[in-house]
């Protein structure tokens, strides 16, 4: 098995545990109103494969995903794909869904301000909410697979990209491709996942006794 091959059954190990997390959210919205409607930030209708599709089905769930990225234009009926920014969906109103659920993404949608306004569509679009993040103070940075890189100065962390490559990002032609690399993940603490998410619980994932990641649950 390759390093990337390790990197990539890894990351599915995690995400599998965090569906166990997820489920029982989902069983609760079904026995609220008879259905489960979940809005998808940063989503991918891909994702959902790691859920049991029966057990989809049985709690009558349907999944919209927003995400910048060009929709991979599935012809399942359980998905609805929207190109959008989660930042800004004021064509839902509030309590649109009756799940809010987000994997890996608070971190990737810019400065703090940015996650602040995430936080609150995530917050208003659903009563119940689930949003996953990498944890700042495990020492492994997930996206640049790089002990300890993530805690260096952007400026020394840019100068390594541009060396060479470091776990899913390429190595950088430039100073300008290297910085926007370093500047696309911005990981959090628990401090301010708290901040973001006052009303949900924050549960940790662990490796080894050490915290990789954080959820914040509302049920
Ligand atoms: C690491 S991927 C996670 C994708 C998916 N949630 C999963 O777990 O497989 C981060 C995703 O967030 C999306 N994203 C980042 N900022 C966004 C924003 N402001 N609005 C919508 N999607 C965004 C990216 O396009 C990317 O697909």
């Amino acid at each position: 098995m390759t390093l990337a091959e390790r990197r990539e059954a890894l990351s599915l190990s995690f995400r599998r545990q965090r569906v166990a997390v997820v489920l029982p959210l989902i069983t609760a919205a079904f026995q609220r109103t008879g259905k489960c409607r979940i809005i998808d930030l940063g989503g991918r209708a891909q994702y959902w494969d790691l859920f049991d599709r029966a057990f989809l089905e049985a709690n009558k769930v349907h999944i919209t995903t927003v995400n910048l990225e060009v929709p991979e234009g599935t012809a399942d009926p359980m998905f609805t794909e929207i190109q959008g920014d989660t930042l800004n969906l004021p064509q839902f109103p509030d309590l649109a869904f009756d799940l809010a659920h987000s994997n890996s993404v608070i971190e990737h949608v810019g400065d703090w301000g940015q996650m602040e306004r995430f936080a609150a569509e995530a917050r208003r679009l659903a009563p119940s909410y689930f949003v996953q993040t990498p944890y700042f103070w495990f020492p492994i940075e997930p996206h640049f697979t790089a002990p300890f890189f993530h805690w260096l100065p952007e400026g020394i962390r840019a100068g390594l990209l541009m060396r060479r490559a470091h776990g899913w990002a390429p190595k950088s032609a430039d100073v300008g491709e290297a910085m926007r690399q370093v500047q696309s993940a911005r990981l959090l603490d628990k401090a301010q996942m708290r901040y973001l998410f006052p009303d949900g619980r924050l549960v940790e994932e662990k490796v080894l006794g050490f915290t990789k990641s954080l959820m914040v649950v509302k049920p």
